[in-house]
C-alpha cells in the first residue's frame, strides 16, 4: 500500500519533545531484516513518493579527486593510486521527503554521495553525511526506529512510538535531536559511518571509516537565521558559492584499532584514531540537474573495487536496498 505523509507530519514526528525516563544501551543483535524491508520502513516513515526512499532532496555538482601519495600505501583500490578521477557528487536532505524545507531540522543529517569515474569508465562510489555515527547499532533497530516515525504523527496519544524509542536508543536520541542546521552544504564535514576492509598491494589490511573534512571552515546557522532561510537556501547558496569558487573537502581514512567496534556504526571511533590522507575533492562546477540527471544518478556504498571490501553487517542490506529505491524511483 502506498502511503503519501504530509512534511508536517514527518517533520513533527521527528522533532518531537523526548520523553525522559530509563534509558537502556541498544544491544547488538544480529539483522534479521532484508534490504526490500529497510526500504518499505523508509516508506512508511517518509511516504512513498516515486524519488529516492531517503534523501530524496538533492543537488548534483561535478569536480575531480586527486590522490594523495600516501593513499597508495594502504590500498590497492584504483582512484587511489596515481592518477585522478572524475567525480560527480550529490548533497541532500535527510527524509524520503522531496520537497523538505531546507532550514528543517529533520532535514539533518546531510548527505554527501560522490561517485568516482576513472579515464577508463571505470567507477566507485562513497556515500557519506554530516554526523559522524548513526541513530542504531544495527540495521533491524533502524528500521523499528523508521516504523515508530511512521506511527508517531501529530495526533498519536503521547508518548507516541518515537518517544518509546528514543527513551530506549539515547544514541538515536542524541542523532534525531543534537544536529545544527548548516550554513552551506559545503562547510559541514561528512562521515561514512560504516566500516571498509582496507588491502594494500602486499596484503595489509586496516579497518577504516571514511572522513570528508571541509575546506571552507565549519559554519552553522542560529535559530533566528535558520529561520529567516527560504525552503531551498542551501541548494541556492551552492549554485552562488560554485560560481565564485570551488568547494574542497580533504577525504580521509580513519584507521580502527584493536578493540574498535568495526559492526556498530552507532559508536564512533576516538578522534585520536591515526587518519590517512587519501586525497581531495576539488567541486568547481553545477549540473544541469534535470530530473532524469537526478534520477540516472545511481550510487551505492557496496560499488567498492579490488582494494576495498564491506566489512559491516549493516553495510551488506544497505547494498542491497539502495537498488530496490532506484527501481522504484524510476
Ligand atoms: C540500514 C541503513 C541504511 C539504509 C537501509 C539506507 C537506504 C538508502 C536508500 C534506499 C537510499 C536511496 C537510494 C537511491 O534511490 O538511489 C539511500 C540514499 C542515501 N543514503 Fe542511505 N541507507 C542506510 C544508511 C546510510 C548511512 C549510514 C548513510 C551515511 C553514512 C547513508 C547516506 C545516504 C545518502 C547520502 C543517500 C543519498 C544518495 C544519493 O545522493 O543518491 N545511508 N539510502
Amino acid at each position: 500500500m502506498k502511503k503519501n505523509k504530509s512534511t508536517r507530519q514527518i517533520i513533527f514526528a521527528l522533532l518531537i519533545s523526548v520523553a525522559s525516563g530509563a534509558q537502556i544501551n541498544a544491544q547488538v543483535a544480529k539483522d534479521t531484516s532484508s534490504s526490500k524491508d529497510l526500504v518499505n520502513a523508509l516508506h512508511a516513515a517518509f511516504g512513498e513518493h516515486h524519488a529516492r526512499a531517503v534523501h530524496s532532496k538533492g543537488v548534483i555538482l561535478e569536480g575531480t579527486f586527486t590522490p594523495s601519495k600516501d593513499a597508495a600505501a594502504i590500498t590497492k583500490a584504483f582512484h587511489l593510486q596515481k592518477q585522478s578521477s572524475k567525480v560527480i557528487v550529490r548533497f541532500s536532505d535527510f527524509t524520503g521527503i522531496p520537497d523538505i524545507p531546507d532550514n528543517s531540522g529533520a532535514a539533518n543529517p546531510r548527505g554527501l554521495g560522490i561517485k568516482f569515474i576513472m579515464p577508463d569508465g571505470r567507477t566507485t562510489d562513497i556515500i557519506s553525511h554530516s554526523f559522524n555515527g548513526f541513530p542504531t547499532a544495527t540495521s533491524d533497530e533502524f528500521r523499528q526506529l523508521l516504523i515508530a516515525i511512521g506511527e508517531s504523527g501529530p495526533d498519536a496519544p503521547k508518548p507516541n512510538a518515537v518517544d518509546k524509542f528514543l527513551a530506549t536508543h539515547p544514541v538515536a536520541k542524541k542523532f534525531l535531536t543534537t544536529q545544527h542546521i548548516p550554513a552551506s552544504y559545503a562547510t559541514i564535514d561528512y562521515f561514512g559511518v560504516n566500516t571498509f576492509q582496507f588491502t594494500n598491494s602486499k596484503g595489509k589490511t586496516h579497518y577504516i571509516r571514511y572522513q570528508l573534512i571541509n575546506e571552507a571552515g565549519d559554519n552553522f546557522l542560529t535559530a533566528e537565521q535558520s529561520a529567516k532561510q527560504g525552503a531551498n537556501y542551501l541548494i541556492d547558496e551552492i549554485k552562488q558559492r560554485i560560481a565564485k569558487s570551488a568547494v574542497k573537502f580533504k577525504l580521509y581514512a580513519q584507521i580502527a584499532e584493536a578493540g574498535d567496534d568495526t559492526n556498530n556504526p552507532s559508536v564512533a571511533w576516538p578522534d585520536a584514531r591515526k587518519k590517512v590522507l587519501l586525497g581531495e575533492i576539488i567541486v568547481t562546477t553545477l549540473s544541469n540537474n534535470t530530473m532524469q540527471e537526478d534520477k540516472a544518478f545511481v550510487i551505492n556504498p557496496g560499488n567498492v573495487p579490488d582494494g576495498i571490501a564491506i566489512a559491516d553487517d549493516m553495510l551488506k542490506i544497505r547494498a542491497g536496498a539502495y537498488p530496490i529505491s532506484v527501481k522504484e524511483r524510476q
